[in-house]
This record gives C-alpha cells, sequence and structure tokens, in this order.
C-alpha cells in the first residue's frame, strides 16, 4: 500500500453472512471438475429442467423476437395470467394490477423490505429459516429478529410469538413467514396461519409470506395468505414447483398502496424482469401435470429418507410436510455441522448442507438433506452416508 492513501473498505452493510450452501456446492463442483464421483444433496434445486411447453416458447420467441424491456411491474399477460392461477388455485380474487413479476423471489425479498421498511425495522424470523432474509435485512439497515422455533411450535412463527415481541422494547414492524418452510419443510396450519395473521393485524405488524414452496407439499394443504387477507405481501416464484430456478422469474402480491412505490424501485433497479422468462412462464401453468409428476418424485425420494435415516442413527428431524428438505439432527455424531459435511463430501463425495447455514445458535449438530434431485441418486447418498457412519 503507498504510504499515506487512505484503505478503501467494503461497506458495513456489505457485511453480511454467506450462504454456506453455495459454498458446499462450489467445492462439490471442484470434486465433480477433478472426476470424482459427487452426489449433491445440498442445494435446493430440481434436477430436471423446465417443462417443455416453457422451454419450446421461449426457443420460439429468441427465434423470432426482438427481446425488448417489459413494463416494470411485468408483462401484462403473464400477471393476468398469475391472477387466474390464484382464482384457480387458492379461489381469492386478485387483481392483475396488484401483482409484480420479479426477477425471483430473491429480487421479490429486496423490493419488499424496502417497500414496506423504514431502516431500523424490526422483522420476526423463524431460526432456523432460510438465511437471505436475515442478510438482505441487515444490508437494508432492518433488525432481524430471530425467533427460536422447534417442534412444540411446529417449526413456525406463531400468533403468540407476534403478541410477545410485539410488546418487547423495540416492538415488531414485520414478520416473515414461510409454509412450506426451508430448511424444516414445515407448514402452518389453517387456523394457526389465520390467528397469525389476526395478531398482526392487531398490531399493525406487516406479514410477509414466502410461498415459493407451494405445489410442493405431502399430504397436507398449503394455504396463501390471500385466503386470509389483502394487506400481506405474498412473494412466489417460478424456481422450485415450476422447475425455473435459472430463468430468474418470481411475483409477489401487494397490497394496492405499494404497487406504484415497487413500480418506482423497479424502474431504478433493473428495469424489468428477463423477457423471455416472462412470456415463457405464461406456459408454465397448463403444465401441472408434468410437474407434479415431479413432485410424485420428491415423494418417492423422501420416502428413502424417512427409511434410512433412523436405521442410522438419525432418528430426530423436522416434519417433511413439504418442500423438498429433510433437517436432521446429528447431535450423535458431531456438534460440528461444518465439518462434518465438509468430511462427508471428501470421503464419500455426499454434499448435503450444514445447519449453520440456517441456525447459527443451535445448526451445529443439524444437516439439511435436499432430495430434489433423483432417486437412484437420493439412495446412493443414502447407502453412501450410513457406511460412513458405520466408519
Ligand atoms: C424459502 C426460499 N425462498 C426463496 C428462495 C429463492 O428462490 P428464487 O430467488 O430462485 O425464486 C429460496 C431458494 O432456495 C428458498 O428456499
Amino acid at each position: 500500500m503507498t504510504a499515506g492513501k487512505p484503505l478503501l473498505l467494503p461497506s458495513r452493510r456489505s457485511d453480511v453472512p454467506p450462504f454456506y450452501a453455495m459454498d458446499v456446492l462450489r467445492s462439490a463442483s471442484a470434486l465433480r471438475a477433478a472426476g470424482r464421483d459427487v452426489l449433491s444433496l445440498c442445494v435446493g434445486q430440481p434436477s430436471i429442467g423446465a417443462p417443455k411447453l416453457v422451454r419450446d416458447e421461449a426457443a420460439r420467441l429468441i427465434a423470432s423476437d426482438i427481446i425488448g424491456y417489459t413494463e416494470a411491474l411485468g408483462l401484462p399477460a403473464l400477471r393476468e395470467r398469475i391472477a387466474q392461477y390464484y382464482r384457480e388455485r387458492y379461489g381469492v380474487n386478485v387483481p392483475a394490477e396488484r401483482i409484480v413479476v420479479t426477477t425471483g423471489s430473491s429480487g421479490a425479498f429486496l423490493l419488499a423490505f424496502l417497500a414496506a421498511f423504514d431502516d431500523g425495522a424490526r422483522i420476526a424470523l423463524a431460526r432456523p429459516g432460510y438465511p437471505p432474509y436475515f442478510a438482505i435485512q441487515k444490508a437494508l439497515d432492518l433488525e432481524a429478529v430471530p425467533v427460536d422455533v422447534d417442534q412444540s411450535t411446529g417449526f413456525q412463527i406463531t400468533a403468540d410469538h407476534v403478541d410477545a415481541l410485539c410488546f418487547q422494547p423495540g416492538g415488531l414492524n414485520g414478520v416473515m413467514v414461510a409454509s412450506p418452510a426451508n430448511p424444516t419443510g414445515s407448514m402452518l396450519p389453517k387456523a394457526d396461519f389465520a390467528a397469525l395473521i389476526g395478531a398482526c393485524a392487531a398490531h399493525g405488524v406487516r406479514l410477509i409470506s414466502d410461498e415459493i414452496y407451494h405445489g410442493i407439499t405431502f399430504g397436507k394443504r398449503e394455504h396463501s395468505a390471500l385466503e386470509f387477507t389483502d394487506d400481506a405481501i405474498v412473494i412466489n416464484s417460478f424456481s422450485k414447483y415450476f422447475c425455473m430456478t435459472g430463468w430468474r422469474l418470481g411475483w409477489m402480491v401487494v397490497p394496492q398502496n405499494l404497487v406504484r412505490p415497487i413500480e418506482a424501485l423497479v424502474q431504478s433497479f433493473y428495469i424489468s424482469a428477463p423477457t423471455i422468462s416472462q412470456a415463457a412462464a405464461i406456459r408454465a401453468f397448463d403444465c401441472t401435470e408434468e410437474l407434479d409428476q415431479i413432485v410424485a418424485g420428491y415423494a418417492r425420494n423422501r420416502d428413502i429418507l424417512m427409511e434410512a435415516l433412523p436405521k442410522m442413527g438419525i432418528t430426530r428431524f423436522a416434519p417433511v410436510d413439504g418442500a423438498f428438505y429433510l433437517y436432521a439432527d446429528v447431535s450423535p455424531f458431531t456438534n460440528d455441522s461444518m465439518s462434518f459435511c465438509a468430511r462427508l463430501l471428501d470421503d464419500t463425495g455426499v454434499a448435503l448442507t450444514p445447519g449453520v447455514d440456517f441456525d447459527a445458535r443451535n445448526g451445529h449438530s443439524f444437516v439439511r438433506i435436499s432430495f430434489a434431485g433423483s432417486e437412484a441418486d437420493t439412495a446412493d447418498a443414502m447407502r453412501r452416508l450410513q457406511g460412513w457412519l458405520r466408519g
């Protein structure tokens, strides 16, 4: 360094914890590139591509059209199609004008937090929970308020939590829920969801509902916050059920008075979500038969895990009612899930995600197993894990 030259440092706001799942994925990819036989159960992405109708439509568009920007809030035809989806799937009427098309649900979180909260706002998050909620809030100078959840509350934030937090110093401005949730797969029963929304309404707390895993459930029915209120911000995505992670497309349904502020933010942030993805995604809603077959495959993978894990001494895990994750207590084997996952990957080629990603306090003795891959890989991973644990 030149003497006297001031050191230019990264901002305080950018000091957010890494998402270790992506680090594990990088190590797994490096091992695979080096010729190792790697089974990746560390990342939450379907191993099957977008439905054929979607891919065909995208190919047609690339060949035929100038691909320009769309309106900031999204292609009108896609917003209309999403509104129709809410009518058909949940029986709720949402005007297309309250639907905002986003760059994945990740883009939606940023917009939602910015539009709904001022800096310093306190937002309750389930712990364990999806790490980017916390990171984005930190980067925006919001205060994430972790709520430790476990079996006793179905791994979800409850109305009682909201009541209690509202009476604490600082109060509460927002609650973020996901049902089904990542990493626990837990779901909010209808009555609990209604009570939670009632508590938010009573205290003037904004609810944000991440509904990205809707469509991927195993016997229970998922509910949209829109079935109970128009005041919530509901976020969804084409990434999971629709198998379109890399298309970077999601949406949110927002209260009427947030539409214009969000439109202005989008215009400045990224102008519009990817046009080809938007136009092709309209067809995704006609592919539910194909997509439900894929969910049936997840259900078979889930059965494989539920049968194999107890035989290896892993007997405690969150409910696995939805999404494609099993969050397992591995305390009989380790209290350092980071090194456990690193050794497992090194020794067997099986990549799992350390629980510390989702829960900085108690995640040291948990791992998340994604079962979004093929049946053969899931079964093979369980065989390798069992052999490794037996030593
Ligand atoms: C709970 C949850 N929300 C949001 C996302 C982000 O999805 P995307 O930005 O691809 O829509 C993920 C990804 O794993 C997730 O698990």
